[in-house]
């Protein structure tokens, strides 16, 4: 009760100081009070063995394939699957909780639906590039209805974290380095996986993940500890987090990191103090493969059943794989160890997202859905305009791009030139090879007869075998263009791919050299999940196209791109490093005490180096031009609360229409703890015809220009400010206002 009234009287100083909304949310349960006597009843109904059952995720093998899964769910010791999408197997195991176990509750199924289920989208980070919102919203939810219709009724995504660090294999899975952006697109994702209702059989429950921090691993390295201090996590990592409750996400997955000491999965400040009791989170929390029992490695626990109590009581509800709940928690809540409270309010959260999808009133999906669904031709038809929307053009000297359809030859060559594993990407389990486009099919589509292709290997992504050369060269030789697809294959991107070295793997640029020696012009498509040291292709290669990995329709988006058929405007979420050694190095760092000066020695900066990144984050070009002018300020004296309306005018000065993303960044100059030299507070995305001007007007709230301060309290401060509307992190017009 006491808690309560000083949770109100914040809100209440929180708003009048600021204007902005409260950062507390009561908590209140989505679920309506029938849905709630229905759980009551059950939970007076459940043994403490069926209730610690619904905390208990199991694999489609049992842990280690031993396992009779079949007699366990009859028995009521399993409350979820995950990787199960064989419908036939699903169904069976849910008749069988369903018929034959003592209380009948269903099963919930979950799989890692991470960039669409059949039709596979770009990876996650492609898809940020993309800066489009609504289609990132729209590729979520044609993921959740082909995923539905094979029973899949929950997916781990959307991943989350925020990463600061290319070495990190799963920077991939997420959208970047930017908190706001991926806030937003956290947002999109729940909803786009949610919809409205999620009792509709085309929408499947989410989960947030990984709570929380873990994309700090250290020096990049998977599952590596984290040491961030509590104002960074609140102002950098948590943010996406909190806008995925907000959004209504019903599901959240614990981390395989530690924080500051505590691994996640054993962390009651995140878990509880902050996911419940500040941010009013009510679904369930799953742990990540194995992380309960992994509080044993990490030395937080000294053996299962103490990890089985640190687990549930930091609020893990369900133990994903390992088996320290079912095994433990019984016995200890008779042993008096731990309170059947903490069952009671895990199996509450977990019936009740059970009840939230349907699955007690429809526990079956009909095996006839999935052929009108999986691959529909227009699932297809977004995902090509998203590898379209995702591509970005790194370099065009001398507009090499885009390609003239009546070239005579195109040498294509590279190990991802008629390639379908890698250009499908990490992730995506489901995915067939058969569905994919490769660019070798998407060029021919895009020129017919016309044109000869003349396609070589040249060396796969990996070992250091360079026998296929010759034949490039030869390929090159004989062609007007070269088109290189080159970059990461799958097995480089995704969980345990952290990488000390960011070129180009294999013997890939040596390729790149040997065929730029033949002085023809060449287009390197760059395919990657993350930022790669690519200085000499920059350097050297006229025009480079980043197409990430691009899915099922890869090779028909790049053919739209490399011919102009659609006109890129992809912009990087991540800044691109010149060498490893820079790393971590993004766009939103602190200024020091010695700023960079190029005759100063002593400033900030290396001696081999330079200290800026070899692309910055929000960096893109396209096949025309933009130019940036007018800017203006309306007020550029605000109180607070208030609004600075800023714009500027953007003038289409090329010849081709175009979109470009118009962004807007602030730096508060003078803080009560020092602020990043930039941060993005906006964007949009708009559409110019040759010679079309448009004004961009933003109007930035004060409560957008909040942040931790130095009592670790959430406010705005007041103070001067720059403002950059601009066509990335690192250009732009500046102004500046006050806020009084
Ligand atoms: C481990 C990964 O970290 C997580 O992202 C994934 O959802 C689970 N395994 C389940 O596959």
């Amino acid at each position: 009760m006491k808690t309560k009234n000083f949770l109100s009287i914040f809100i209440v100083l929180a708003l009048i100081q600021t204007g902005c909304q409260p950062q507390l949310k009561q908590c209140k349960s989505n679920l309506d009070p029938a849905v709630e006597l229905k759980i009551d009843s059950l939970l007076a109904r459940m043994t403490l063995e069926e209730k610690v059952g619904q905390m208990s995720q199991r694999s489609k093998h049992g842990e280690d394939g031993s396992e009779d899964i079949k007699d366990e769910v009859r028995k009521g010791n399993i409350g979820s699957f995950l990787n199960i999408s064989e419908l036939r197997q699903r169904n069976e195991l849910q008749r069988i909780a369903v018929e034959e176990s003592r209380l009948g509750i269903p099963l919930i199924f979950g799989f890692d639906v991470i960039h669409g289920y059949r039709t596979i989208f770009p990876v996650p980070l492609a898809e940020a590039a993309s800066w489009d919102i609504d289609l990132i919203e729209k590729t979520a939810a044609i993921a959740a209805k082909e995923a539905r219709a094979v029973g899949i009724d929950w997916t781990f995504a959307p991943m989350i974290d925020i990463a600061r660090d290319p070495r990190w294999g799963r920077v991939v899975e997420g959208s970047g380095e930017d908190t706001y952006l991926g806030s937003l697109i956290a947002r999109a994702k729940v909803r786009g996986y949610q919809g409205d209702d999620l009792s509709d059989p085309q929408t499947i429950a989410a989960c947030l993940k990984h709570f929380a921090v873990y994309g700090a691993s250290q020096a990049g390295r998977e599952y590596h500890t984290t040491e961030v201090p509590k104002r960074v996590i609140r102002n950098v990592y948590l943010p996406p987090f909190k806008a995925g409750v907000e959004a209504g996400a019903a599901t959240l997955m614990s981390g395989f990191n530690e924080i500051n000491g505590i691994p996640a999965s054993g962390n009651k400040y995140l878990l509880t103090d902050i996911l419940r009791g500040e941010w009013g989170f009510d679904g369930f929390i799953i742990s990540d493969w194995r992380s309960v029992k992994q509080l044993i490695y990490h030395g937080f626990a000294k053996d299962e059943s103490h990890a089985a109590i640190l687990g549930s009581t930091a609020g893990v509800d369900m133990e994903m794989v390992s088996r320290t709940y079912i095994e433990n928690l019984p016995g200890l809540v008779r042993e008096g160890k731990i309170s059947e409270d903490v069952l009671d309010t895990a199996v509450r959260r977990i019936l009740g997202v059970k009840f939230r999808l349907g699955l007690f009133d429809n526990p079956y999906v009909d095996p006839k859905l999935a052929d009108t669904v999986i691959l529909a031709p227009e699932h297809r038809l977004v995902a090509r305009q998203m590898v379209r929307e995702s591509i970005v053009l790194l370099k065009n000297e001398n507009n090499v791009l885009p390609l003239h359809k009546n070239v005579k030859s195109i040498a294509l060559i590279g190990p991802l030139a008629d390639n379908r594993i890698d250009l499908i990407g990490t992730w995506a389990t489901d995915a067939k090879k058969k569905d994919v486009v490769t660019v070798l099919q998407g060029l021919k589509n895009a020129v017919g007869d016309t044109c000869k292709i003349n396609y070589a290997l040249g060396c796969e992504t990996t070992g250091d075998s360079i026998e296929g050369f010759a034949e490039a060269i030869e390929a090159a030789n004989s062609s007007d263009v070269i088109v290189m697809a080159v970059g990461e294959s799958e097995i480089h991107n995704g969980e345990a791919c952290s990488r000390t070295n960011l070129d180009l793997p294999g013997p890939q640029k040596e390729l790149l050299k040997e065929v730029n020696k033949t002085g023809k012009p060449i287009v390197m498509v760059l395919f990657a999940g993350r930022p790669l040291t690519i200085d000499w292709s920059l350097e050297n290669i006229p025009a480079i196209l980043l197409a990430w990995h691009p899915g099922v329709e890869g090779g028909y988006g790049i053919a739209d791109v490399l011919f102009g058929d659609y006109n890129p405007a992809g912009k990087i979420t991540v800044t691109f490093p010149r060498n490893v050694g820079q790393i971590p190095i993004y766009y939103n760092m602190k200024n020091t005490g010695r700023p960079e000066e190029e005759d100063d020695r002593f400033t900030s900066k290396y001696i081999d180096a330079p200290s800026t990144p070899l692309l910055p984050f929000g960096y893109g070009l396209s096949y025309t031009t933009f130019e940036y002018s007018n800017l203006k300020i309306e007020n550029s004296k605000v109180s607070i609360p208030g609004t600075v309306k800023v714009s500027a005018d953007i003038t289409n000065t090329g010849s081709v229409a175009g979109h470009e993303v118009v962004q807007l960044y602030t730096q508060d100059i003078v803080g009560s703890v020092t602020r990043p030299v930039k941060e993005l507070k906006d964007f949009k995305r708009i559409y110019l015809k040759p010679g079309e001007r448009k004004t961009v007007t933003f109007d930035l709230s004060t409560c957008d220009l909040r942040f931790y301060d130095i009592n670790m309290e959430y406010n705005v401060e007041r103070g001067d400010f720059y403002v950059w509307i601009g066509p990335n992190s690192a250009e732009g017009l500046k102004g500046s206002f006050e806020l009084l």
